[in-house]
């Protein structure tokens, strides 16, 4: 059985998305600084049925394709869903598991890469380990990260973190519950623009 892990890009003040975000400012004000490091080296990875090439650095392109290839199914959270708009049917990672209360009904068709998961983060978890098999389920959003942190169904956290300090928007670690949650960490990676920190969860 793989793992249930997270990976987003966080700004040094703990934000994974500026002010105002929304379909027409994807990371809120500022924030497009997060993903500087994706465009910025000489190593191409294509994602999204290679729709969109990234081009990172040696460090973070080595980091990146391992955890790519670990990746067996995903699990998205609403918003970003509509602010990605579907990622014009070509989600990052699929199959993509999609955690709402209401089914968006033009996406509910023949071939769709997204399941709509309208009863709870436990159950979509669950849905995206058995489509995984022996490979890992990978969480990108910070709503279903927080859930899943007070759940306890998270195993390992992968925080990219960007030096910029956006001084607002959407807080990764929010809303969770007043006991701590105790880290190991397991791989520091220094790359330009970006050190990617690797914890395990302790349970
Ligand atoms: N920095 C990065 O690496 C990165 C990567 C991707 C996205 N982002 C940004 O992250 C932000 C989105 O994160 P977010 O945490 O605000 O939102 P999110 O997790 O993408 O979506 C939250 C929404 O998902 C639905 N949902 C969540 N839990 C649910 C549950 N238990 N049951 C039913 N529905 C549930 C609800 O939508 P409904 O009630 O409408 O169904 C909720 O409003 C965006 O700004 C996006 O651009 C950043």
């Amino acid at each position: 059985m793989g793992k249930v892990v997270f990976n987003m890009t966080m700004s040094l003040d703990g934000f994974v998305a500026g002010p105002n975000d929304g379909p027409e400012n994807g990371l809120g004000d500022g924030g497009e600084a997060l993903f500087n490091w994706y465009f910025s080296g000489d190593t191409e990875i294509p994602i999204s049925d290679g729709n969109m090439v990234l081009k990172f650095s040696p460090q973070s392109a080595e980091i990146l394709k391992e955890a790519f290839e670990r990746y067996g199914a995903g699990v998205w959270g609403r918003r970003t869903f509509d602010i990605a708009q579907g990622w014009g049917g070509h989600p990052p990672g699929s199959p993509c598991f999609i955690v709402t209360h209401t089914v968006p009904q033009e996406w509910v068709k023949e071939g769709s890469p997204f399941a709509f998961v309208t009863d709870g983060v436990e159950s979509a978890i669950r849905q995206a380990k058995k489509a995984a098999g022996d490979k890992d389920v990978v969480v990108c959003t910070a709503s279903i990260l927080q859930q899943c942190l007070n759940a306890g169904l998270m195993d390992e956290i992968q925080i990219d973190l960007v030096p910029v300090l956006l001084g607002g928007g959407v807080r990764l670690f929010d809303h969770l519950g007043a006991e701590p949650i105790e880290l190991e960490r397991t791989r520091v990676v220094e790359a330009p623009g970006v050190t990617h920190l690797i914890y395990r969860v302790i349970r």
